[in-house]
């Protein structure tokens, strides 16, 4: 899918490269060059965001389990899940869907628990929602993890009233009947809420409405939904993000975006969303074990190409918006594949493998170099479902690969972007072929220097030779990822199959030397 102009513009990077004076040496060395005198964008931490919605395990049995659990909980939710989040720096977490959100009725879930309303879930399995985990149980989660609120709020099945209640519920000081009851259930104290979801793929799920109808009614939801916490004045604003990117057409961005450009009244939006899925087709099929190499080089060829999506969604905002005040989120995004034998195929459950690990490396990296527009993006999603971080049984929890790569990259949350060059090189495999190398830079805030590397070649090592500008580099040490195989898991037998191990880079003359093994991501931080 549009891998043509991926191949192509990788091609025209390298060539850019090489008129720019940098080589690969004749020993088959890459030189990496980086200058850390020039800064990129700030990459916002939002783009490491997570999703989780009402769908299979996610939420039942893969963060909450009730407080009369016998699996290790505080307040219902499970602790070992709380840990491992809270380790990777978790930004926002999506919630309660995509499709569920525009179904969802916020007043079935606050309250004591026995009064809470049960519906179905027709969009995941045709299963009973309890509703047991609702808005205090949803916050009480982010507080437990460090992390911050992005509400989906129901613009299909929902009005803009239902909306504005609950708005005012989780964020008024005022002393309003809703300010009481929230009171009331526990939480006298308004909550943040940081990025606020209008709707989901109404083209689709959320109401298969025109881009015309989606406008109009997103702007009444956008004009009426109100976060009034006062700590969440000026700076800390939160951040309405529409619906864009219709996988059939570019009506939905083109027309949100020429809304906004020609506002009138009081209404207003800080982004537009782009969900992605790597799947070959529909229905998903790829497999997620025992797969070869023509399955890796399908679905990593097919993660290059959200760089061809964001190029195709930023030139549509461009047209109205060349400052780019508006944001695209890219807030769903990650490998579909078939579901696990035997699992309900309504719950999305998928093993996750070093290839998905490597293929998410690929896409926070393409995000970094889009830091300008997109600041923010949910992986889909967090637990138990699609692209998860952690997979859960009982009480029972494993590490995904793709965990590992959002640990390895947390220095990179709210980093400074440096230009970085290197000639990529080509990976072949059949009719596929993409860049071998896949690399990123960034200062934190402390000034230090980080790179990630990427070696997509699943057969052959890369050595590469960094070259810092202007500052003599010490040392380069890190971790590394990978494993024997491109489909090699964790699983709850052998939890620690794909796990990151200490990484350096060797000295070489007045360089430093780093040998990527085949099929590996690295993060090293740069030491004087
Ligand atoms: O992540 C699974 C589903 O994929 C979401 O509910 C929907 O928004 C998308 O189509």
């Amino acid at each position: 899918m549009n891998g043509r102009t991926a191949w192509v513009r990788a091609m025209r990077r390298s060539v850019a490269f090489l008129a720019l004076g940098i080589t690969t040496m004749a020993s088959a060395q890459t030189v990496v060059k980086i200058d850390p005198g020039k800064s990129g964008s700030r990459i916002e931490r939002d783009i490491f965001g997570q999703f989780a919605e009402h769908l299979g395990t996610g939420i039942y049995g893969g963060i909450w389990v009730g407080r009369d659990s016998k699996i290790p909980n505080v307040r219902g939710i499970r602790s070992d899940v709380v840990a491992a989040l809270h380790a990777i720096h978790v930004p926002n977490v999506r919630w309660p869907g995509g499709c569920f959100a525009d179904e969802y009725h916020w007043r079935n879930g606050i309250g004591p628990a026995a009064k809470r309303t049960v519906t179905v879930n027709s969009n995941w399995g045709g299963v009973p929602e309890p509703s047991t985990f609702g808005t205090e149980e949803y916050m009480d989660f982010l507080q437990q993890i460090g992390s911050e609120a992005f509400i989906s709020v129901n613009i299909g099945s929902g009005s803009p009233e239902e909306a504005a209640d609950w708005l005012e519920y989780m964020t008024t000081t005022q002393p309003t009947s809703l300010e009481k009851q929230r009171a009331a259930n526990g939480h006298p104290a308004p909550y943040k809420v940081h990025l606020l979801g209008l709707g989901n793929e109404n083209w689709g799920c959320g109401g298969a409405m025109s881009p015309e109808h989606y406008v109009e009614q997103m702007k009444l939801f956008s004009h009426f939904v109100r976060n009034t916490n006062p700590a969440q004045k000026g700076g800390e604003q939160m951040k309405r993000i529409a619906v864009g990117w219709d996988s059939n057409s570019k009506d939905y961005t083109d027309a949100v975006m020429k809304a906004w450009a020609e506002k009138t009244g009081d209404w207003d939006i800080d982004a537009v969303s782009l969900h992605n899925y790597v799947l070959d087709g529909w229905p998903p099929h790829l497999p997620a074990t025992g797969f070869g190499e023509a399955d890796y080089a399908k679905a990593i060829k097919e993660a290059y190409g959200m760089d061809d999506k964001i190029v195709h969604q930023t030139a549509i905002m461009d047209r109205y918006d060349p400052q780019k005040k508006v944001a695209l989120s890219v807030d769903e995004w990650g490998i579909w594949l078939a579901p696990t034998a035997g699992s309900n195929p309504g719950f999305l459950q998928q093993q996750n493998s070093l290839r998905d690990a490597i293929l998410a490396a690929v896409t926070l990296n393409i995000f970094m170099r889009h830091a300008d527009r997109v600041r923010m993006a949910n992986i889909a999603q967090m637990v138990n479902v699609l692209q998860a971080m952690v997979l859960t049984d009982g009480p029972k929890m494993v590490l995904t690969p793709t965990y590992h790569i959002y640990k390895m990259y947390v220095p990179f949350q709210d980093a400074t972007f440096v230009p970085i060059s290197y000639d990529s090189g080509t990976y072949r495999y059949g009719d596929k072929s993409m860049p071998r190398l896949d690399a990123v830079a960034a200062r934190d805030s402390s000034g230090q220097l980080w790179l990630s590397v990427t070696n997509v070649d699943p057969d052959k090592p890369a050595d590469l030779v960094l070259d810092v500008s202007g500052k003599a580099i010490r040392s380069a040490d890190g971790q590394l990822l990978t494993a024997d195989r491109v489909d090699a898991v964790n699983s709850f037998a052998a939890p620690d199959n794909v796990k990151p191990r200490p990484f350096s880079a060797q000295r070489q003359g007045d360089r430093l030397r780093l040998t990527m093994p085949p099929k590996s991501v690295a993060v090293l931080a740069l030491r004087p």
